[in-house]
């Protein structure tokens, strides 16, 4: 059962932030440093806190699915590192202050995200080793890391980000516009809220129909980025802006222009709150993320 708002899973969140990461070496502290520079720059924490949410919705305890959304968080914020990197997007900005290769040049920025993913990964492991004497928990720790995993792995979010760089400066179909929106945004997404939805203990019923709210959100959630990428505010968004056009990059306002991305960016927020119908009051705080997400663009 949700109790919580979004506010207080994000407050749990940030006080953990940093748990997750193993002790660094001080011969190796620039990892250290730089890893937690882009970590705690901020962020709005919307995958962490989508798991635990979908943990307590379907019966666990958001402190237990700790180690998960931090694992999530970190997978995230490497995603974030490489993707703004010279031989990527190229961004200078990013959650409100200079991007990680800025501060700490290109062979740092690569190795904090690659310390970022395997930090992932060791704590997911960690957390599954106190669990072998309680096979149901460590079953659902299994699976919950499997989704993680594989929504950021080279079927997920490497895959978008690989074919994302490939359609730059080239015509897209429609139909891959949607692979790499899918792929490198929402697969994270929908990791997160299963991830989550296994940890709690999930029904088959919950389970499908959180998968469904969280395929729309995480496909809307890219449209909006590309949306305000052309008309959003460069103070609030912490990001530049109208790079997206400098990059010719594959958006969604430039295959089907603004006002029709507008209304699609609609049609998806309106079905992902749809999915959650049968739930009532227990499941606001999915519907009103989904409402925020539509007033960012509205
Ligand atoms: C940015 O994600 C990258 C996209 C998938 C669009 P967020 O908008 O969630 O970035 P933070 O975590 O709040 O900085
Ligand atoms: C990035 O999409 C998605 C990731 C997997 C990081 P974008 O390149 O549009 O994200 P922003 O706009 O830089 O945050
Ligand atoms: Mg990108
Ligand atoms: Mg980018
Ligand atoms: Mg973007």
């Amino acid at each position: 059962m949700i109790d919580r708002t979004f506010d207080e899973y994000k407050a749990l969140f940030d006080e953990h932030q940093l748990d997750f990461i193993p002790d660094i070496d001080q011969k190796s502290i620039t990892l250290y440093d730089s890893m937690k520079y882009s970590l705690s720059a901020g962020g709005k924490r919307l995958r962490p806190v989508l798991l635990m949410a979908a943990c307590e919705f379907c019966g666990g305890k958001a402190e237990e699915a700790l180690p998960y959304a931090g694992a999530m968080e970190y997978l995230h914020t490497y995603s974030l590192i490489h993707d703004d990197m010279p031989c990527m997007d190229d961004d200078d900005l990013r959650r409100g202050m200079p991007t990680n290769h800025i501060i700490y040049g290109e062979a740092v920025a690569t190795l904090a995200g690659d310390g970022l993913q395997s930090a992932a990964y060791e704590a997911m492991q960690r957390d599954m080793l106190l669990y072998f004497d309680n096979f149901e928990a460590l079953k659902s720790r299994i699976r919950a890391a499997y989704e993680i995993v594989k929504g950021a792995g080279v079927t997920g979010m490497v895959a978008g980000q690989i074919a994302d760089v490939e359609a730059e400066n080239k015509k897209c179909s429609k139909e891959l516009l949607n692979y790499i929106h899918i792929t490198k945004t929402a697969s994270m997404i929908k990791a997160a809220v299963r991830a989550g939805a296994r940890l709690g203990g999930c029904t088959d019923k919950e389970l499908e129909d959180l998968t469904l709210y969280a395929e729309n959100l995480g496909l809307a959630f890219q449209v909006c980025d590309d949306i305000l990428d052309v008309e959003g505010d460069q103070a609030l968004l912490g990001k530049e802006v109208g790079h997206d056009e400098a990059n010719s990059k594959a958006t969604y306002p430039a295959l089907y222009g603004l006002e029709e991305s507008k209304k699609k960016f609609r049609e998806l927020t309106d079905a992902a709150k749809d999915a959650l119908a049968d739930y009532y009051d227990n499941a606001e705080l999915f519907v009103d993320l989904a409402e925020m997400l539509y007033a960012r663009v509205y």
